[in-house]
């Protein structure tokens, strides 16, 4: 049988031996007793080794971070954290560490250059489990909801989100671009399977450094066809509601050792979501003292105003058709388009960009044109219009913002294993 620290914590293996593999999380070392805990993914438990016992000086060979093998009898102690210590019978050591170099109240900077030994923290831990929950939730979501699984290229000739935020890279001497988004693919392949997604990588250039961009994130898109924007925001708030319950019932101990208030993820899931119109958004701005026109954008530091004080995620609709890319399908007035940001609470913002696209050839062409976009680089795109188009809409979701803002970190990079940013490629 396989089992984990936590799993013994329990009165059935009271009395019983264990045999267990982990790393010492610390060490007091003493004539009489020694004692050390020992962590693995599950948690962490408290081991003791006396003067008496036939392997006390091996126990006191081991150092922090040491990685080993116990076996010992679980006993009940109130005095230890989780109520449960080891009395050690028997320690294979799989390897003595050197002076580990990470201690507490190290500058973050440092703990990012350390990164690959910082993820051993129970904190990271708790955040990347909360992760692969999201994760797992996405595909698991998708799958019920009867979409298909598909892939789009990572190398790719033009933009989707503007060309400011292009990653150029050389070709075969020619210059191609790492994916902003699989949009303009799924756009062809919705065709086929009306209703995809994707978990991917997508890159950015950001050259605004701020605290929830990173240049490589992961990316969660659907497209679907025959739909409204209306519809497919219905569709974002199942979808984000699934993964906050999940994540709820999976990671309470996670959540917990993050010292997470849960209020407001049960709201996410319990509550509706608000939806605004880009005016009614800025009006919203206004009265919480910023001093925005019609026409302004969004960015980070606006959206952390707007949402600070909501209790749910606030869909914010249809901007101004300068705000957007030239996909999105313009209004009947031609001065919006159908679209939607869906803006996180608690200062968070945008997770999600969606809305409907264009699916007429002429729109297509003016919007290109008007985004001084070349036609040509759009060739089988615009083809898509041409050869029986239909409605349809997608989005694309920020999965390492929505772990950020699920986890309330401060910090786009605290929720991710290996964060890429302008400043940082290593480790
Ligand atoms: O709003 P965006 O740019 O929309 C698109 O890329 C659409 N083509 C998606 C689609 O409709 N299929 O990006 C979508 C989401 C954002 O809401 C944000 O959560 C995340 O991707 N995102 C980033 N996350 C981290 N770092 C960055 N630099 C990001 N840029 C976008
Ligand atoms: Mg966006």
């Amino acid at each position: 049988m396989e089992y984990y620290i936590n799993d013994i914590k329990k009165d059935n293996f009271e009395g019983k031996e264990v045999d267990l593999n982990g790393f010492i999380n610390s060490i007091r070392k003493g004539k009489n007793n020694t004692f050390f805990m020992l962590r693995d993914p599950s948690g962490i438990i408290q081991c003791v080794s006396h003067s008496s016992d036939k392997n006390f000086n091996e126990v006191n060979e081991i150092t922090r971070e040491s990685s080993v093998n116990v076996k010992g009898i679980i006993k009940k102690d109130e005095r230890a954290e989780g109520g449960y210590e080891i009395s050690v019978k028997e320690i294979k050591v799989y390897s003595i560490a050197e002076p580990f170099p990470l201690k507490k109240g190290h500058k973050k900077v440092f703990l990012f250059d350390e990164r690959h030994l910082w993820l051993r923290s129970p904190k990271m831990t708790a955040i990347m489990k909360v992760r692969s929950t999201v994760f797992s939730s996405i595909h698991e979501f998708f799958s019920e909801n009867g979409f298909y699984e598909i892939q789009s290229p990572s190398f790719v000739g033009g933009s989707v989100e503007g060309g400011a935020t292009l990653f150029e890279t050389n070709y075969f001497n020619k210059k191609a671009y790492l994916t902003q988004s699989w949009q303009l693919y799924a756009e062809a392949m919705v065709n086929s399977l009306w209703k995809i997604y994707t978990v991917a990588p997508s890159f950015r250039a950001e050259k605004s450094r701020t605290w929830r961009h990173l240049t490589e994130f992961w990316h969660a898109e659907a497209e679907i066809a025959f739909k409204t924007n209306e519809d497919v925001m219905d569709l974002e708030e199942k979808l984000i509601k699934y993964i906050v319950k999940n994540v709820l019932i999976k990671n309470a101990d996670e959540l917990k050792l993050l010292k997470r208030d849960t209020t407001m993820l049960e709201n996410v899931v319990n509550k509706p979501f608000l939806r605004m119109k880009y005016e009614e958004v800025i009006d919203l701005a206004n009265k919480n003292g910023l001093k925005l026109e019609y026409g302004a954008d969004l960015g980070a530091d606006e959206e952390r105003v707007i949402t600070s004080k909501l209790d749910v995620p606030l869909f914010s609709i249809d901007y101004p058709i300068e705000l957007k890319p030239f996909y999105h399908k313009p209004a009947a007035d031609s001065k919006h388009v159908l679209c939607n940001d869906l803006l996180a609470p608690e200062g968070y913002g945008e997770v999600i960009g969606g809305g409907q696209r264009v699916d007429d050839k002429e729109t297509l062409l003016k919007r290109l044109k008007e985004e001084g976009l070349n036609e040509k680089d759009y060739e089988w795109y615009i083809d898509l219009r041409r050869y029986g188009a239909i409605p349809h809409s997608g989005f694309g979701m920020g999965v390492d913002r929505l772990v950020m803002w699920i986890c309330k970190l401060p910090h786009i990079m605290y929720a991710v294993p290996f964060p890429r940013t302008p400043r940082r490629l290593n480790p």
